[in-house]
């Protein structure tokens, strides 16, 4: 452009991201003239200005949807100025402004494109798991009633036949193996419903008093010591009971396998206040040694397991019944000693 115009100097401005381009050495006598006329450009005027030996110039470069920057040229003459210069100019001027315009939607262009390509990505996502979910729901339905079927015969053979020690034995491991798959696949379908709430209003403390003698009973239990300690003034909350016991009970039968059956659990209730908002808040320690730090992202999702025998849904499905009820559930973990467990309730009084 300034060879074209034969500009000694040359100055190109965008926006303040993109800079400024020049050519040539700004003429310091010129410097204040230029920045006036540099500024009439900015506000949108095309203006041209004599002086002495000099032509100068300065356009906005427009395009349809605004001002990228401005132009500005000094043109050096000898005796008379150059007559189709401010032809040239505008010109150059309008041609440097589509210029840009092509770039900036070219590049305005491939970004829309990436979004629309990332977006088009979730969504194809979404549906793939979508379709694994219900392909999955599907599956422990078509597979549930069978099995109910296998293991109401076996159970039945077991009592009306006369057999030998080693078929008796056959038939208790088919009996046992079906109630272990029954479990995994009531588990896989809780976990794909959405499960619908029943709010009633529950007493922490009575609720959890009663889970743990539910627990207890449990010949796995008997060398647990659980040591409660509520705090005595909790109010009532609106929750779905049956689900909060749920939830107790995969952390609770969690800290046990933790412990391999030793050891000591403490069960702890008070309200706290996070981020402004009151909740129940009830906390299972153990004495397990905690959580093996190289895993601790994952114990959240679904089918995640370190057991031989572990479906992997206990926490992704409390999890889920925790958010469900606007609460949340965190960890402290102490590897090697143990881990904490706290389940977040938000206060919502009965009647609220
Ligand atoms: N109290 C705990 N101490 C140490 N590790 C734990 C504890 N609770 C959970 N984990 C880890 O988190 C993993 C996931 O737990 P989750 O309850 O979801 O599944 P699971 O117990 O393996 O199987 P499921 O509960 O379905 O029978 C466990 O396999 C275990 O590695
Ligand atoms: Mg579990």
């Amino acid at each position: 452009a300034s060879r074209a115009l034969g500009a000694s100097f040359l100055r190109i401005s965008l926006g303040p991201k993109s800079g400024r381009y020049t050519y040539g050495e700004e003429p310091s006598a010129l410097q204040d003239i230029l920045a006036s006329l540099e500024a009439e450009a900015r506000r949108g005027t095309t203006v041209s200005w004599e002086g002495e030996g000099y032509l100068l110039l300065s356009a906005p470069l427009l395009s349809r949807e605004g001002r990228y920057g401005t132009i500005l040229a000094v043109l050096p003459y000898e005796a008379d100025p150059p007559q189709d210069a401010g032809e040239m100019f505008s010109a150059i001027v309008s041609y440097l402004a589509s210029g840009l315009e092509n770039l900036l939607l070219r590049v305005r262009l491939s970004e829309v494109m990436a979004e629309l390509s990332e977006a088009e990505r979730t969504l194809i996502e979404q549906e793939k798991l979508k379709g694994l979910r219900d392909a999955l729901a599907y599956l422990a339905h078509e597979i549930r009633n069978p099995l109910a079927g296998i293991g109401g015969l076996a159970k039945r053979l077991q009592k009306a036949c006369q057999m030998g020690q080693k078929e008796h034995r056959y038939l208790g491991l088919i009996v046992r193996e079906v109630e272990r798959l029954e479990r995994t696949l009531a588990d896989v379908l809780d976990y794909l419903k959405d499960p619908i709430c029943c709010y009633e209003s529950c007493e922490i403390n009575s609720w959890l008093d009663e889970t743990i003698y539910l627990l207890s009973a449990d010949p796995s239990w008997r060398s647990i010591e659980v040591v409660r300690n509520y705090s005595r003034d909790l109010p009532p909350i609106l929750c779905d009971r049956r689900q909060i016991r749920q939830v107790f009970l995969n952390i609770m039968v969690n800290a046990c396998e933790a412990m391999k059956g030793v050891g000591t659990m403490k069960v702890r209730t008070r309200m706290e206040l996070v981020k402004e908002r009151t909740y129940v808040a009830v906390s299972f320690e153990d004495t397990g040694g905690g959580i093996d730090p190289a895993v601790i992202d994952n114990i959240f999702n679904p089918f995640f397991t370190t057991k031989e025998n572990g479906t992997g849904l206990g926490l992704a499905i409390s999890n889920k019944i925790v958010t469900n009820h606007g609460g949340m559930i965190e960890i402290e973990n102490v590897p090697g000693k143990g881990a904490i467990f706290t389940v977040y309730l938000p206060l919502r009084r009965a009647g609220l």
